[in-house]
């Protein structure tokens, strides 16, 4: 199931707004587990992914996430990336890299997500979503997040996709077959 959509490179949700669906594998496992948790107690309002987070147990949870995490492994880049002076600037406000780790892609904890190189358009609503509270069919409620988005505006949160997704990432769809 998760393959018709997380598998298919460039494949775009169209409900409730168009954005290519995220790439999974090489995700940390503990954050697939915990994003897979947040839909199926409704915490993350997002339908598609919510029913399908419903009808999963926890045991196929944990598997899953381990699946995905191994799905790819992608050399990671050591070398600090300096962002420009204006991104400099939003992400020192948010102190995002204090929790998102060296160039995104070594979060603090492994219950935090790698988003370097993700897709700018995810990013972008998933940041927005952050922003979301007490409408059914999109929004997030993570109070770490919350706290952070809060303090910028749409366009800033689209130059931050923008750049997060420019970076080298350990981030990928990898393409399989439905038919094994
Ligand atoms: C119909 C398409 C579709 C199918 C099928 C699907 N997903 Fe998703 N998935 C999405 C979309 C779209 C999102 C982004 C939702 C959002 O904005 O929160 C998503 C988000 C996720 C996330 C959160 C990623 C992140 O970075 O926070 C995980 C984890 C995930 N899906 C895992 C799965 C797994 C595992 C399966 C199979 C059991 C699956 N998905 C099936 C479309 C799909
Ligand atoms: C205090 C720690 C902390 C800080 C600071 C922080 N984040 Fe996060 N971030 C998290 C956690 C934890 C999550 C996962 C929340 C969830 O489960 O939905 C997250 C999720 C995200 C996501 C969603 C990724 C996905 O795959 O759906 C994005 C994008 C993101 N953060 C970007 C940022 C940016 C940009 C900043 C700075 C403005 C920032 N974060 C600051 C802890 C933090």
């Amino acid at each position: 199931m998760c393959i018709g959509c997380h598998g298919i490179p460039g494949y775009q949700a169209t409900f409730p707004e168009v954005y290519k669906v995220p790439m999974i594998a090489g995700q940390n496992a503990k954050y697939i587990s915990a994003a897979l948790t947040a839909y199926a107690k409704g915490e993350r309002k997002h339908p598609t992914m919510r029913g399908i987070a419903l009808s999963l147990t926890e045991q196929d949870i944990a598997d899953i996430s381990t699946y995905y995490e191994q799905q790819a492994k992608v050399a990671p880049v050591e070398a600090p990336i300096a962002p420009p002076a204006d991104i400099k600037a939003l992400l020192d406000k948010g102190v995002c890299i204090s929790c998102h780790g060296a160039n995104f892609n070594k979060p603090i904890d492994g219950s935090y997500p790698k988003i370097a190189g993700q897709h700018p358009d995810y990013l972008y609503a998933s940041l927005k979503a952050y922003q979301t509270e007490g409408r059914p069919y999109v929004g997030r409620g993570n109070a770490i997040m919350a706290a952070q988005v809060k303090q910028f505006s749409h366009a800033e949160l689209k130059a931050l996709g923008k750049y997060l997704a420019s970076l080298p990432g350990e981030l990928r769809t990898v393409p399989q077959s439905k038919f094994r």
